[in-house]
């Protein structure tokens, strides 16, 4: 975790707006919701929503680099989502794919290497092509990690890792004594990365809708009334100072 304002001469002219000595969090998931209803109290329909959300993903993936995140996971599809009318899962899909195209590039000022986490079979072929090369181009940067989480659900996670467990006991390769939280973690999508310090839940939802359940065990919440298409940095600002304010005991006193 880093302290916010320690290195202040690189954060000049940025305009950040979080005073010195607050707990940056080290790993940020964002559940980013509340786009339908954003554009049905406008009277607009669900997909005008998810093209505001995602200007606002990517505004504020850049602020998390920006103030020191190390990794941000966002979820963006879960694998309950498909079960949404037709029409908006196609226009969630063609906005990925332009989102693929152009707005990933973007990151590469701000040197941020970009992941995927989720059951990319279930994506199309050019879409997967896209996903791949996203990851490529992006693979060598220093910067923050960004997780995409398309098509992911947590469970559908836990069931894949239960999975290749079983494969590598039946195998040899591992024995069910050495199965540790370890082994489990390691077989995640996250695997190798810490666990989210804070999620933040904009829409004033208070679930967390499959998502990083085993990673979540001792993550702080906050939750926002805001909806997605209208988070701002000063909201992600107020999410990392109500962060920086609670005590984590985890367990102990
Ligand atoms: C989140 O916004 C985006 C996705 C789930 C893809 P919603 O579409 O869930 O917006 P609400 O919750 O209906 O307002
Ligand atoms: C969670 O939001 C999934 C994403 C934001 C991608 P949902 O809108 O799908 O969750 P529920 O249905 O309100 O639990
Ligand atoms: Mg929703």
């Amino acid at each position: 975790m880093a302290i916010f304002g320690k290195k202040k001469e690189s954060f000049k002219g940025r305009g950040l707006a979080l005073e010195e000595g607050v707990i940056i969090p080290t790993h940020i998931g964002i559940i980013m919701d509340g786009n339908g209803r954003w554009a049905k109290k406008r009277g607009l329909p669900r997909k005008v929503g998810h093209r505001e959300g995602a200007k606002v993903f990517r505004t504020i993936t850049r602020y998390c680099s920006e103030v020191g995140v190390k990794y941000l996971t966002v979820y963006a599809f879960s694998t309950e989502n498909w079960k949404r009318p037709e029409d908006e899962v196609g226009a969630l899909m063609g906005l990925f794919k332009s989102y693929l195209k152009e707005a990933l590039e973007d990151f590469k000022d701000d040197d941020i290497v970009v992941r995927f986490i989720g059951e990319k079979s279930g994506f199309s072929q050019e879409l997967q092509e896209l996903m791949d090369e996203n990851v490529e181009i992006a693979k060598d940067r220093k910067g923050m990690v960004l997780n995409i989480a398309m098509n992911y659900g947590s469970r559908d996670e836990i069931v894949r890792a239960v999975r290749k467990i079983g494969d590598e006991v039946k195998s040899g390769a591992l024995s069910p004594e050495d199965i540790d939280e370890k082994v489990v973690s390691d077989r995640l999508y996250t695997a190798g990365q810490p666990d989210p310090d804070l999620i933040i839940r904009p829409s004033g939802e208070y679930r967390i809708s499959n998502f990083m359940l085993w990673q979540a065990a001792y993550t702080e919440f906050v939750i926002m009334d805001k909806l997605w298409p209208d988070f701002k940095k000063s909201d992600l600002d107020e999410a990392i100072r109500i962060y920086s304010q609670r005590n984590r005991r985890y367990g102990g006193v």
